[in-house]
């Protein structure tokens, strides 16, 4: 077989040694690049080279599952693992290994190499090592920021409870995504591939203890994108049902929408989500290509499409148990008030009093050139969603978050 093999460099024309990759995203394999790609996704400046690699490798003796390998040195075990034919995917359950972020943040990728978890995409495979891609023993994990109280919410915190200066919710956000999004808002959190991470059961623990001390009535998830590990999302939910049993509260569930298929859904308001954000962000697979960094084509339409189709499930099926809220996005150099109009009419034919909140895309990240919209481009945004029928409709400004 002739595999083409890659590495990253340094461009040290854009290096402003920001130190994102000493304290936000670690290279696993110092000195010897294993063609990862974390260290290029995640870096700020956008100071990291693909090239070919087409130095010498030896090659090493590895097991997975039982048979031994022969395999080039200097990989990731996730590659040694699709070299040995198993199938990687993005969805949950469409293929035997899930590696939807490929940064370190998600663990939804983990394999037990020599009888640990660890994740397959970043780490370097070793001369020896025996690997099993049966991980139903283990406990999943995940990379957990938080929690912390906040007045805010996200986009599917219901509109009449938020009231200012007041904590409505206790928030985990989680790391990994499967956008690139180049203005991403929360970038430390998703790209993150060094903090310790956590089992489903501490994480519930320690949302629950933050969100009695401060009284509030919803408990959240965030990210990063919440759904890649599924196994964690929801034994994380479970935990959080039976901790939080008598207390009526909201266990929200923010979610970019992208791996929400009705199966998924069903599982999580099973496990005890009773608040659900979906983020379609846009209609068309042009400005979703645009806003995400995606650049499969195919796979942004596949991406925009469950988004789109998890909130007219949850509302046909979860009308009465769940509180949805829509997530659209604005700024005038991603989106136009065309395109916002025409996400408006879509919401309001699936149903006029569905929860939309729009935000206010600003500087950040790699877009550090981009020009948050003024207060009043918001609420001309706004003005043009109320026009469609939408009754409850929030936007995000400078100001804060103007509602109905
Ligand atoms: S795909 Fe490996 S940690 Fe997310």
């Amino acid at each position: 077989m002739d595999i083409k093999f890659y590495k990253c460099i340094i461009d040290e024309s854009k290096c402003v040694k920001c130190g994102a990759c000493s304290t936000v995203n670690l290279c696993y394999s110092p000195g010897a690049c294993v063609g990862c790609l974390s260290c290029f996704f995640s870096c700020p400046y956008e100071a990291r080279k693909i090239v070919e690699d087409t130095s010498a490798r030896r090659e090493i003796r590895v097991e997975i599952d039982d048979v031994e390998y022969s395999m080039p040195e200097r990989i990731t075990v996730l590659k040694a693992i699709e070299l040995a034919g198993y199938s990687i995917g993005v969805y949950p359950n469409e293929a035997r290994i899930h590696a939807p972020c490929r940064t370190g943040g998600c663990w939804s990728c983990a394999v037990e190499i020599n009888g640990s978890l660890e994740r397959s995409c970043i780490t370097p495979l070793e001369e020896g090592m025996k690997i099993s891609t049966d991980v139903r023993e283990q406990v999943p994990l995940r990379i957990v920021h938080g929690p912390e109280p906040h007045t805010v919410g996200g986009k599917a915190t219901p509109y009449y409870e938020k009231r200012r200066g007041k904590f409505i919710e206790a928030a985990i956000w989680v790391a990994g995504c499967n956008l690139r999004c180049p203005q991403c808002q929360n970038w430390h959190v998703t790209y993150d591939n060094i903090t310790e991470p956590l089992t489903p059961q501490k994480a519930a623990e320690r949302l629950t203890a933050v969100g009695d001390y401060y009284g509030v009535s919803g408990l959240a998830i965030s990210g990063g994108e919440p759904t890649l590990n599924r196994r964690w999302l929801v034994e994380f939910f479970r935990a959080l049902k039976e901790l939080n049993k008598g207390k009526k509260r909201r266990l929200h569930l923010d979610s970019n929408g992208t791996l929400l298929t009705p199966d998924y859904i069903d599982e999580l308001v099973e496990a005890g989500c009773n608040n659900i954000g979906v983020e379609p962000k846009c209609v068309s697979v042009e400005s979703y290509m645009r806003i995400t960094g995606l650049v499969d084509g195919e796979l942004a339409e596949k991406y925009l499409k469950t988004s789109w189709s998890a909130i007219k499930y949850i509302v046909d099926h979860y009308g009465d148990r769940v509180y949805l809220g829509v997530g659209l996005v604005y700024n005038k150099d991603l989106v136009s008030l065309d395109e916002v109009a025409k996400a408006g009419e879509k919401l309001a034919s699936i149903d006029p009093e569905i929860q939309v909140c729009v935000l206010d895309y600003f500087p950040a990240f790699r877009r550090r050139d981009l020009k948050r919209p003024s207060v009043f481009e918001m609420l001309k945004v706004k003005k043009i969603l109320n026009d469609t029928g939408l009754r409850k409709v929030i936007v995000q400004t400078q100001l804060g978050h103007f509602g109905p």
